[in-house]
């Protein structure tokens, strides 16, 4: 049945008239209906004019049929102001398509242009733009096909994302932007600070005790937060609090990371899905996160139909089959220390081809080694795990059983993505952390609250962030992150 929403007709108010969207016009109707969306292009014959119109629900849009020997004057005029890329509410009835391409279209016998657009100045006039050029204009670049297609697939990840954690009895948690502490320990913060502290351009020194003198400390009592405050780099800290009184949580929200990285991979605004579940551990986290990837995926290739039929047509030939397989095919296991062998005897072989042909146990995988490993070795999704201690963070649970040389802490590596997981179980034990602490030079005190977790019934828990916007580089089969997201921040970029 079509799918309608009630509107009123712009010359008769009294009358309502359905809206149909693009998506929804399978059939033909009983009487009229609006159709409302932006103009694509206009082609006019001498009895008939073509408009395709647009309105986001989906890739192709409908065809309006004006038949210009019926129209009155008014929707004659209104026909001259059409031009690509403005807004017009149509009336008539859906009708079954003369020509193939779709099963119906709409008879026009009403069109009025709600927002003219007028081809001089608009910047998608022409048909044909690079992905470079339109993040110049990224605020129209949703009227475009591929980033509209985009939007439209993220928004079924996000949803499907919701819905798996949701039907397997998770709860979602939000925890805060604004933080004191640094998760990942790699320094890679933004400052949060208010507009007043911001003038202060020589921020004020703590005093000495007597106070007659100035320290070489900054003193953060008279900023906002009375401590140095940033924005998140993951929400994982607070979701591990959660998880130690309702059992299994997950958090999805944005996370930034001051990485000085102009990479096809990286924002410094992103989105993380980070479950954390207690009375669990590092298998427990895997077996969850593939079983999360399946789902999600499966949704878009039940949903996304036509959207990713036309990234397969122009971005990504394999990308429906590369779908298909992750959702059937079982993620390999690799230990890092057998992944370094494997990598080791292949570099041999020819080490000119590396970019960094030096790998060792210590030795923090590079993209061109994490594509290798998905890509070539396994050809499917690949969960490296135990990673050295020395390359991790410091909250991750010491592996028992390998000599005290690796945490339990996994990666999964995805063919054309490379890293789009990372997770661990964490460290329980509160002696062990406050040591793990000790050595990195981490201050308790500034984890007094994390630690209470160690010490009012302490639990083994795991968890893992996935990176949103890599996921949807990869479902849509497209090349770079910065496509992935509404307004990408990267160096030098926030524009608008
Ligand atoms: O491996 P990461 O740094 O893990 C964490 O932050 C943990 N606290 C997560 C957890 O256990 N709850 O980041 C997780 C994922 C990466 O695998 C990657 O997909 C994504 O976040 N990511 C980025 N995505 C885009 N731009 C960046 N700058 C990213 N940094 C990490």
């Amino acid at each position: 049945a079509l799918r309608l929403s009630s509107s009123t007709s712009e010359a008769s108010p009294l009358t309502v008239i359905p809206r149909v969207k693009a998506a929804d016009a399978t059939e033909a109707s009983e009487g009229p209906v609006l159709v409302k969306g932006w103009v694509r292009t206009l082609r006019k014959q001498k009895e008939v004019a073509f408009v395709q119109i647009n309105d986001g629900s989906n890739l192709g849009g409908i065809q309006c049929v004006v038949p210009l020997s019926e129209i009155d004057e008014d929707t004659k005029k209104e026909l001259d102001k059409v031009s690509t890329g403005c807004a017009v509410v149509i009336e008539g009835p859906l009708v079954k398509s003369q020509g193939g391409k779709q099963a119906v279209e709409v008879t026009a016998n009403k069109l009025k242009v709600v927002g003219e657009c007028p081809g001089d100045t608009y910047p998608l006039a022409k048909k044909r733009h690079t992905l470079e050029y339109l993040r110049t204009i990224a605020h129209l670049r949703p009227r475009t096909n591929t980033i509209a297609a985009v939007a439209r697939v993220r928004s079924h990840l996000a949803g499907a994302i919701h819905a798996f954690f949701q039907e397997v009895g998770f709860v979602y948690v939000q925890t805060p932007l604004i933080t004191a502490s640094d998760c990942e320990g790699a320094g890679e913060l933004f400052r949060v600070t208010t507009l007043e502290m911001d003038k202060i351009s020589d921020l004020p020194l703590k005093k000495t005790e007597d106070g007659k003198g100035t320290t070489d400390e900054i003193d953060h009592s008279q900023d906002f937060f009375g401590k140095p405050a940033y924005l998140t780099v993951s929400g994982q800290l607070g979701g591990e609090t959660y998880a130690s009184a309702l059992g299994d949580i997950y958090t999805f929200g944005p996370t930034f990371r001051a990485e000085n990285s102009q990479t096809t991979r990286h924002l410094a605004e992103f989105h993380m899905v980070e479950p954390e579940m207690a009375f669990a551990d590092l298998d427990s986290a895997m077996g969850n996160a593939e079983q999360m990837l399946k789902y999600v995926v499966k949704h878009v290739l039940d949903k996304c139909q036509e959207d990713l039929e036309f990234f397969s047509k122009f971005y990504d030939k394999e990308l429906i089959k590369k779908l298909e397989a992750l959702v059937e095919q079982p993620f390999a296991r690799v230990s890092y220390r057998d992944a370094i062998a494997y990598l080791q005897e292949e570099i041999a072989k020819d080490p000119s081809k590396w970019q960094f042909p030096d790998v060792e146990f210590g030795t923090d995988l590079s993209t061109e080694h994490e594509r290798w490993l998905a890509e070539t070795k396994f050809g499917s999704c690949v969960f490296v795990y135990n990673y050295p201690k020395a390359i991790k963070a410091f909250y991750m649970r010491d592996n028992d059983e390998d000599g005290g040389e690796t945490v339990n802490a996994m990666d999964l590596l995805v063919p054309g993505v490379g890293e789009l997981v990372g997770g661990s179980q964490r460290e329980e034990r509160l002696d062990v952390l406050l040591d793990k602490m000790g050595e990195l030079k981490l201050d308790p005190e500034d984890y007094w609250w994390y630690l209470d977790l160690r010490r009012f019934g302490s639990v083994p828990h795991a968890g893992y962030g996935l990176g949103f916007e890599r996921l949807v580089t990869y479902v849509c089969g497209i090349e770079n992150i910065r496509e992935a997201i509404a307004y990408p921040r990267y160096p030098g970029h926030a524009e608008f």
